[in-house]
């Protein structure tokens, strides 16, 4: 089976290939899939995508129209997909569920670590022989309240972190998860997270339900000083009412591995280009502001798996099976 694997970069081209043989070709696509380069997928039977192309109703049409019936999506997150016209089209979608939620979570500790200790100034300031510490003040994770939206497999991951610095867990899902209490954690209301929590982490898949959940009224519901970390997806934040929180001060430090409008500018290196997203720039003056450019899942330990369980899923469509990890609208 031709797989057009679309997005791809080298340790994309590392990963799968090493999983190629007679019965799976990868060609390797460096362009997103967009309804301007659907066409590269034809003359393969599959193809395989991951967080920021484009599987819309339109874009699912033209593959079906060439013949294309699977997507393996190489990530969790499918927000990015049309579920129900896939299924109109007779189009199989499976994803990897979970490739290495230790992998997100460890990141999104990182971030709180880095904002509250102030690393990002740190680093730059040694290089530069300044060793003055003014303006480097932290303050313990220990007996913070940490309040987590999603409690999922990478919530429970950053929960179970969390609870090994000695911080309080607040959460809010509406499935209980029995592991998590186990911790001593709370579900509470939203209105509970928001007012109690001093730093706040978005582990919740993006639905039409939770898009723009951290909204104004959200930020305004939030705890003075407060942290804010998002690592699930971009459109979980109201972008403008973050930085609204951040000129009233009311969000001290926020960190953020995904942005609404990421698809323009992350995985790609624009060091020479200039960019035209102003809302972005101005998120980029804040000096509490840390942002990475959707990174958390990278690691050699993520890669290897989602690279394993994607060719497992191609496979399984080719062999008329499945594994499980098919999306079923
Ligand atoms: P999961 O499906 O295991 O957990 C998601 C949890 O969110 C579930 O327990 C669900 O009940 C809960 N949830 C749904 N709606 C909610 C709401 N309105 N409020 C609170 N909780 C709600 O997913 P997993 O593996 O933990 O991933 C979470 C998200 O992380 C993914 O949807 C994806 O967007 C993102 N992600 C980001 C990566 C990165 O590199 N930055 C890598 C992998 C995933």
């Amino acid at each position: 089976m031709k797989v057009a694997v679309f997005s791809a970069k080298k340790y994309d081209r590392d990963g799968f290939t090493q999983w190629a043989d007679a019965s799976l070709q990868f060609h390797y696509i460096d362009s997103r899939l967009t309804p301007q380069t659907v066409q590269l997928a034809a003359g393969c039977h599959a193809i395989c995508a991951f967080v920021n192309d484009d599987l819309s109703a339109a874009v699912l049409q033209q593959l079906s129209n060439l013949g294309i019936e699977m997507v393996a999506l190489r990530c969790a997150g499918f927000n990015n997909v049309d579920l129900a016209c896939a299924k109109t089209l007779g189009i199989r979608i499976a994803r990897v569920p979970a490739y290495s939620p230790q992998a997100v979570a460890e990141h999104t500790v990182g971030m709180m670590l880095c904002l509250n200790r102030k690393l990002h100034k740190a680093y730059n300031r040694v290089r530069d022989d300044n060793f003055s510490l003014d303006g480097l003040l932290g303050f313990n994770l220990f007996g913070k309240t940490v309040g987590l939206i999603g409690t999922g497999r990478i919530g429970l991951a950053t929960a179970k972190i969390l609870h090994g610095f000695g911080c309080q867990l607040l959460c809010h899902d509406p499935v209980v998860s029995p592991e998590i209490t186990a911790l001593n954690a709370r579900y509470v209301p939203m209105e509970a997270l928001y007012a109690q929590s001093d730093i706040i982490s978005l582990h919740c898949p993006l639905t039409p339900d939770t898009k723009h959940l951290i909204n104004h009224y959200s930020v305004g519901s939030m705890k003075d000083g407060v942290m804010l970390i998002n690592t699930s997806r971009g459109a979980l934040i109201d972008t403008q009412a973050v930085i609204t929180g951040l000129k009233s001060r009311k969000i001290a430090y926020l960190g953020l591995d995904v942005y609404e409008q990421e698809a323009d500018l992350f995985f790609e290196n624009l060091s020479e280009q200039v960019i035209d997203d102003e809302v972005f720039k101005r998120l980029l003056t804040f000096p509490n502001v840390l942002i990475t450019g959707h990174q958390a899942f990278f690691t050699v330990e993520a890669l290897q798996e989602i690279s394993l369980i994607t060719s497992d899923n191609l496979l399984a469509f080719a062999s008329n099976t499945v594994t499980g990890n098919e999306l079923t609208n």
